[in-house]
């Protein structure tokens, strides 16, 4: 009877052997911060993006229409992605990104992701219906400090006012104060699965940025979190410059740091800008851009980006210009051009959500 013990023995020790081993390789193939974005016409197009610690095996997702069953996953589409690794600060940051397409519109879905064993939760949304129709979204200002002890009660409370009504949430730059890994796990941490379930959109503000000896550079994290429409006006600008039409409105996304310096790109930029303006075929129209173009903070006005924008969004009619950038709230028309050749002025507003005041 020695020898069969002994058998057991040496297979018990590798069985738990063989069961830490895999328990160790799922805790980093574990997806967390779940960002889904509209990834180009919101009636069929959403891109999502995760990260995990470590793993090597494949970056993929699934998606179903949602179905009152917990079965809902047996007829779901896997939809492949890419993956990222060694973009940030930390060695265990591994960016995956799957872009849902074809979908239909008006209609709720379920996706997961993971490696095809590791699963995150179900999650769920609801596609842009192809009719005009009324719609709220949620609309924040800089986050940018405090955000896992502050930013946290505005992101949260937004979502629990609105999650019924709200279709989508727009950040209007300044996300974070830095964009390091430190700053990111904080946005995540705040924002947690809400990130996941409610799609977003964002344009990047100085804080995005950094200052380096050779200049300004751009945010390493951005195009690994966020997967936008691409439609940008150089390709060098994707998830930084794009449209999209949502129930009846035009949504128009501006990088402003990055026209609101030396760039020999600029007519490019601003051709695109009225390009997407002039060729609306919507009722309606929003930009949205984390500079403001009429400041509400005493000595912050910007009058070469004002000079920049402003014309044209008068002469486009632009309804609502969304902004960020002074810590404030306001809002307002430019009274002197609500008569003349200026017969829609554009409401311009300023917001916060973060903890710092100016
Ligand atoms: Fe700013």
């Amino acid at each position: 009877m020695i020898r069969p013990i002994f058998i057991a023995c040496v297979l018990l020790v590798m069985l738990s052997d063989y069961s830490f081993a895999f328990q160790q390789d799922d805790s980093k193939n574990v997806p967390m911060e779940i960002m889904l974005t509209i990834g180009g016409d919101p009636t069929s197009e959403y891109c999502v993006t995760w990260r995990t610690r470590g793993g090597k095996s494949e970056t993929v997702a699934e998606i179903v229409k949602s179905v009152p069953h917990p079965k809902l996953g047996d007829g779901a589409a896997v939809v492949k992605g890419s993956r990222v690794t060694q973009y940030g600060e930390s060695k265990d940051r591994i960016s995956h990104k799957v872009r849902f397409s074809g979908l239909q519109p008006g209609t709720h879905y379920s996706y997961r992701v993971g490696n095809g064993k590791v699963w995150s939760e179900w999650f769920q949304f609801t596609t842009a219906k192809k009719e005009k129709e009324r719609f709220s979204f949620i609309y924040l200002g800089d986050v940018q400090n405090d955000i896992k002890s502050l930013g946290s009660r505005a992101i949260r409370q937004a979502y629990a006012h609105l999650a019924h009504e709200a279709s989508f949430m727009l950040f209007a730059g300044d996300l974070v104060s830095s964009s390091t890994d430190a700053y990111w796990n904080e946005f995540f941490y705040a924002g947690g699965w809400i990130l996941g379930s409610l799609p977003s959109v964002a344009v990047a503000g100085n804080h995005e940025y950094k200052n380096t000896s050779k200049g300004k550079v751009f945010s390493a994290h951005w195009s690994h979190l966020f997967g936008m429409p691409q439609n940008p006006p150089l390709q060098k600008y994707q998830d930084r410059f794009y449209w999209f039409d949502y129930q009846g409105v035009r949504f128009v996304a501006l990088d402003s740091p990055e026209m609101n310096r030396e760039n020999k790109d600029l007519q490019s930029i601003l051709n695109w800008l009225e390009d997407a303006l002039r060729n609306n075929p919507n009722q309606w129209s929003v930009v949205f851009t984390h500079y403001p173009v009429y400041s509400c903070s005493a000595g912050r006005n910007n009058d070469a980006y004002r000079n920049l924008l402003r014309p044209l969004l008068e002469k486009y009619g632009v309804d609502l210009v969304l902004q960020g950038h002074d810590h404030t709230y306001c809002r307002g028309f430019n009274e002197a051009n609500i008569t003349g050749d200026v017969k829609n002025p554009p409401l311009y507003v300023v917001s916060v959500a973060g903890p710092k005041m100016y």
